[in-house]
């Protein structure tokens, strides 16, 4: 079995999906090992914790950033991970974080990348008046929101939109996006060629 953390600050609807989708078979051979939050009342870690997964915050308030990453690549090492799954987990990692999991932390942005990297994606696509809008799964890797991708999926803006309901939409496709990207990185079944990420034929 694989062994999955998902660190994340909120919600953690993306974490729920992926979850649902492991329950439902979708992501062969994987477990969730644990859930982890920089927020103590993170309503993702409260869902973690019905569910019962094994779930720990490590607050990053009043602590240094690489003081907060070294307690985190700890707990991610000693629950034995071999996949580190961002899912709205809303901190900068240090290097010693991605080097601590070469190519095995993942990332979702709420944006068709490299366009609108950094924070509120889905309201920068839309200010901007982009007629296609999406999401990214991709490698982590040291600069912001830039890694290998994986997946992209995207979809129509439409006329009618408003940046809420484009979000929405978006982040209906996030939910299909990660598990899909999970289960094709899990299954060791690709080559990466400089950035591209070329899934191998069967
Ligand atoms: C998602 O839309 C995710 O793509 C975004 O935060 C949201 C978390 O939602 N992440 C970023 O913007 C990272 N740069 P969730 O907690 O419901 O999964």
């Amino acid at each position: 079995m694989k062994r999955l953390a998902v660190l994340l600050s909120g919600r953690g609807s993306n974490f729920i999906a992926i979850h649902d989708a492991m329950l439902r078979g979708e992501i062969p051979g994987a477990e969730i090992a644990l859930v982890l939050s920089n927020k103590a009342d993170a309503p993702g870690l409260a869902t973690a914790r019905e569910r019962g997964l094994i779930s720990v915050a490590i607050p990053s308030k009043g602590m240094k950033r690489d003081e907060h990453d070294q307690a985190v690549i700890a707990e991610l090492q000693r629950a034995e991970v071999d996949l580190v799954i961002l899912a709205g987990y809303m901190r900068l990692l240090t290097p010693a974080f991605i080097a601590a999991f070469p190519q095995r932390i993942l990332n979702i942005h709420p944006s068709l990348l490299p366009a609108f990297p950094g924070l509120d994606a889905q309201h920068q696509a839309f200010d901007y008046g982009a007629q296609i809008a999406g999401c990214t799964v991709h490698f982590v890797d040291e600069q912001m929101d830039h890694g290998v991708i994986v997946l992209q999926r995207a979809i129509a803006v439409n006329p009618d939109d408003t940046a809420e309901s484009l979000s929405a939409r978006i982040l209906h496709e996030e939910h299909i996006a990660y598990a899909e990207a999970i289960r094709r990185v899990l299954s060791g079944n690709y080559t990466i060629c400089n950035r591209r990420f070329i899934p191998k034929k069967n």
